[in-house]
């Protein structure tokens, strides 16, 4: 049975915030280290100790904003250690991520660095946990004051006379555990006494992220909006895709087995949910959603790959990641008037990464180039959609099979749709209201694969990378879509 959607051309529903395709960088394993950064000494290619082909490959997804430094590492993060001459910083334990040594040679002047290169916008996460007021609001006056002050005299001094624009700043980070095991009370407090020290200067505005809940902890969501709602910015919320459970055993990135491919695409569905119920809180006590929604970890998180470091978090990325991240995109979308930002977790080397390395070699993952073809909904303006999907079964349950978005922009219509089912081909009738005349010059490209565990390796790197997709006939105002199992992809008319 064919599926139907109907995308109503004049009913304009918002603007697609662009900073929801935005990515999260952590000193953890090998997303800093060796995945951005290699050094001046080093043999493989880089500009200034930064890798050129991983930047190269990022600027093709027109990241709006990188996270940094954390994540957990975030709250044990000492930003004065990462500064001045690199030989003389001071090295420390990564507690959280394998016990290794940190030796601060990427800190603030190489991250901002790298933001500049990417031409993405800083979004910086400071110590709440093991840190001062005094050493958060220090970071604030060095990164962003131009005039005369102990701490913008020391930028200079470091090499960088101008103060730096930052807009994003994130007073903690998950201080419900690894930021400092709080209860929301406290956290409350302490968010209300750091931010007020996290000054602007100049013309630069600091946009305030407070530590939001883990998953569907409602009552954090409902303390922290009670208690300090009106001194935030923005309130975060962490969500990952765990297949199975997170002490016992998450499961293996390329298990290939249907209970897995369900499980993943249901869990994958649940941030609808949880973004909802968040949400209707927000409302509560922000009814005119001034404060956004700011879901800076989501992604996949399986069992690492065998044979690599524990603390490292690292794993390989199949067609089922790339279907997670285009179900999540399509849902951030559909939350569009309060969901401000999101960042996939991580960007290089760690859980549902764009891009994986090993030495000077570098593949682009499934979820890369999920990125790279929904980025044309990045601030485009998001168009009335009515999905009537068929059930994709599983042992007696069902999720809806297809997902569908729209957007337009610069005279264009974008169409992204998700077909999670991964045995049966399907067709779908799109009805693209008001825009019949249009219809004559659709191009298309897809992303799919033969097994659900299809993925890209060092010695071969193309095995699942977007063609071009044609297998669509139109008819008046319709376009039937005929779609392979597993199958993400976008629609230009
Ligand atoms: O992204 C990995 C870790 O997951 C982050 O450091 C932490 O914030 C979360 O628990």
């Amino acid at each position: 049975m064919s599926q139907k959607v109907i995308i109503n051309s004049d009913i304009l529903k918002g603007t697609i915030n662009k900073n929801i395709y935005g990515h999260f960088a952590e000193h953890l394993g090998r997303c800093i280290y060796e995945g951005f950064w290699v050094g001046e000494d080093s043999e493989i290619n880089h500009t200034n100790g930064i890798r050129n082909d991983v930047v190269a490959a990022l600027k093709k997804l027109n990241i709006p904003v990188l996270r940094w430094p954390g994540g957990c590492f975030a709250d044990e993060y000492h930003w004065k250690d990462g500064v001045g001459p690199r030989a003389d910083r001071k090295r420390m334990v990564n507690t959280h991520w394998g016990g290794v040594v940190e030796n601060n040679h990427f800190g603030t002047h190489e991250f901002m660095m790298l933001c500049e290169m990417l031409e993405t916008e800083p979004y910086i996460c400071g110590n709440v946990g093991s840190g001062t007021v005094q050493e958060m609001s220090e970071w604030v006056e060095y990164m962003t004051f131009d005039g005369e002050s102990p701490m913008a005299n020391w930028r200079k001094e470091n090499g960088r006379e101008k103060a730096w624009p930052l807009t994003y700043f994130g007073v903690g980070n998950e201080n419900w555990g690894c930021g400092g095991n709080m209860r929301p009370e406290f956290y409350a407090d302490l968010y209300r006494q750091f931010q007020t020290y996290v000054r602007n200067y100049g013309d630069n505005k600091i946009f305030k992220i407070a530590g939001g809940a883990n998953v569907d902890d409602y009552n954090w969501t409902e303390v922290l909006m009670r208690e300090a709602g009106w001194l935030m910015d923005g309130l975060s919320l962490h969500y990952y895709t765990i297949p199975g459970d997170f002490f016992k055993g998450k499961g293996s990135a390329l298990d290939s087995r249907e209970s897995e491919w369900y499980i993943t695409m249901k869990k994958a569905l649940h941030m609808d949910e949880l973004i909802t119920k968040h949400s209707l809180i927000m409302d509560k006590y922000d009814p005119d959603k001034r404060v956004g929604m700011i879901v800076d970890e989501w992604g996949t998180w399986f069992d690492v790959e065998p044979g690599t470091n524990p603390g490292f978090l690292y794993q390989q990325n199949t067609i089922r990641d790339a279907l997670v991240a285009g179900l999540h995109f399509h849902i951030f979308q559909k939350h569009n008037e309060r969901v401000q930002m999101a960042n996939i977790a991580q960007t290089v080397n760690v859980l549902q990464a764009m891009i994986l390395t090993e030495g000077e070699k570098m593949i682009l993952t499934p979820t890369y180039h999920v990125f790279e073809m929904f980025k044309v909904h990045q601030d485009a303006t998001k168009l009335d959609v009515d999905v009537a999907s068929n059930p994709y079964e599983w042992q007696g349950e069902n999720i809806p099979a297809v997902s569908v978005q729209a957007s337009t922009k610069d005279d264009q219509i974008h169409i992204s749709f998700c077909h999670v089912d991964h045995k049966n081909s399907t067709t779908v009738q799109i009805d693209v209201r008001g825009y019949e005349d249009k219809l004559d010059q659709i191009t298309g490209r897809i992303l799919t694969a033969g097994e659900t565990n299809a993925h890209n390796t060092f010695e071969n790197p193309e095995q699942v990378k977007p063609v071009a997709y044609e297998d669509f006939t139109v008819n008046g105002s319709q376009i039937e879509l005929r779609l392979p199992p597993m199958a993400v992809g976008v629609l230009t008319i």
